[in-house]
């Protein structure tokens, strides 16, 4: 008798639609629970959201491609426990959109740097990390010191997070543009960088 396999094997359409069944399978395997499972899909306790100016920072961050180098997800491994603190939980990130765990680490993880440094070792180490750290391979950003927010988009931000479930109030949204406006980009990454991580109890 004819391998029925062959006529698989010979037909490449047939194939790609038999292998996008076989994947999507194991797909869903994975995504699904996660999509049920509250302990996942809950802010842990003490959660807030960022504030405006946090916000800015945040985009900030994108756009400077800070996360092409420095990752924010502490895996639950000793090393890294005992470099950067508690692991990182996912209740942590329900309102992170984009995420930004990021794989590579040309520079330490900062899931948990808010706190461990002032906000002028920041501003000194964003102008030019080698005034802090002398073997730094860190770029400099001095003109973020300079650019300075307008707050347009800023209320516009906050509602689009808060259609997507993050928990805005009205004040909040009201308040976005005086709340950054005149503000350097500088201020609003350090105040960003402040935030991250210090909200598990
Ligand atoms: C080319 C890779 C690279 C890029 C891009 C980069 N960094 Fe770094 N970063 C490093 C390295 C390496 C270090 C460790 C040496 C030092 O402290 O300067 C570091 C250290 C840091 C630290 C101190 C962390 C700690 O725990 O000591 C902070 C905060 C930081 N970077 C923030 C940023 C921000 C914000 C951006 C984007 C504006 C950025 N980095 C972009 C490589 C990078």
């Amino acid at each position: 008798m004819k391998n029925p396999h062959e006529l698989i094997e010979k037909n490449v359409g047939l194939l790609t639609v038999l292998i996008l069944v076989a994947i999507s399978f194991g797909a869903m395997a994975q995504i699904l629970p996660l999509m049920f499972q509250q302990s996942v899909l809950e802010p842990v306790k003490g959660l807030r959201p960022y504030t405006a100016l946090e916000m800015e920072g945040r985009d900030i961050y994108i756009r400077e491609g800070c996360v092409g180098c420095h990752s924010q997800m502490i895996r639950p491994f000793r090393a890294e426990t005992e470099r950067y603190g508690h692991y990182s939980v996912s209740g942590e990130s329900v309102w992170e959109r984009p995420f930004l765990w990021g794989s590579k680490r040309t520079g330490p993880d900062l899931a948990r740097v808010g706190g461990r440094y002032s906000d002028e070792w920041h501003r000194v180490h964003l102008i030019n990390p080698r005034n802090v750290v002398p073997e730094s391979n860190m770029p400099g950003y001095p003109w973020l010191a300079e650019n300075k927010l307008t707050g347009e988009d800023t209320a516009k931000k906050l509602e689009v997070n808060r259609m997507l479930g993050v928990p805005y109030t009205d004040e909040d949204i009201a308040g976005a543009k005086a709340a950054v406006e005149g503000k350097t980009e500088m201020e609003a990454l350090i105040a960003y960088l402040q935030s991250l991580g210090t909200h598990l109890q």
